[in-house]
């Protein structure tokens, strides 16, 4: 899998604003790497590039699955807060799945569950002080 670099946040905000026009309701973002790679930060910026408000994204801790209005609408787990692919299922994930675009992270802790998804694969890194993303395209 070729890695683009994010050198800052604009450039993480870039790559949001080129990637939003090629997703549509039913997608599910797979987002993966270490805490801190921006996989959160790359949710705001989807957000923002699909016309909401980006200050409306936060980690879904409390609350396991994250709403936002903007269009199509986007869903938001943190999966590192279950304990299974099982646990979607209690959040209504796939009924709210197919009207939305999904982005999941730590994604292969529910990964069981995808399969069967539209799944765009986004791999996150640190890379000196910027960051790296992989991405693999939904076949
Ligand atoms: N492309 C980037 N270049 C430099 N710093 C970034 C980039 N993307 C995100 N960050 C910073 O990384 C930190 C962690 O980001 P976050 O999105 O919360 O990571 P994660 O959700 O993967 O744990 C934040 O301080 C954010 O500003
Ligand atoms: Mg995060």
């Amino acid at each position: 899998m070729p890695a683009l670099y994010l050198p800052d946040e604009a450039a993480t905000r870039a790559f949001a604003a080129a990637l939003a026009p090629r997703l549509r309701a039913g997608d599910v973002l797979c987002l993966d790497g270490p805490l801190g790679a921006g996989k959160t930060t790359l949710v705001r910026a989807l957000v923002e590039a699909l016309g909401g408000d980006p200050s409306q994204v936060a980690s879904p801790t409390f609350t396991l699955l994250h709403q936002y209005h903007c269009h199509p609408p986007m869903i938001h787990i943190d999966a590192y807060r279950l304990s299974g692919p099982g646990d979607l299922d209690g959040l209504g994930f796939e009924e709210l799945a197919e009207g939305a675009i999904s982005a999941i992270e730590w994604s292969q802790r529910v990964a069981a569950a995808l399969a069967c998804w539209r799944c765009w694969r986004l791999v996150l890194d640190h890379e000196g002080r910027g960051r790296t993303v992989a991405v693999l395209e939904p076949a």
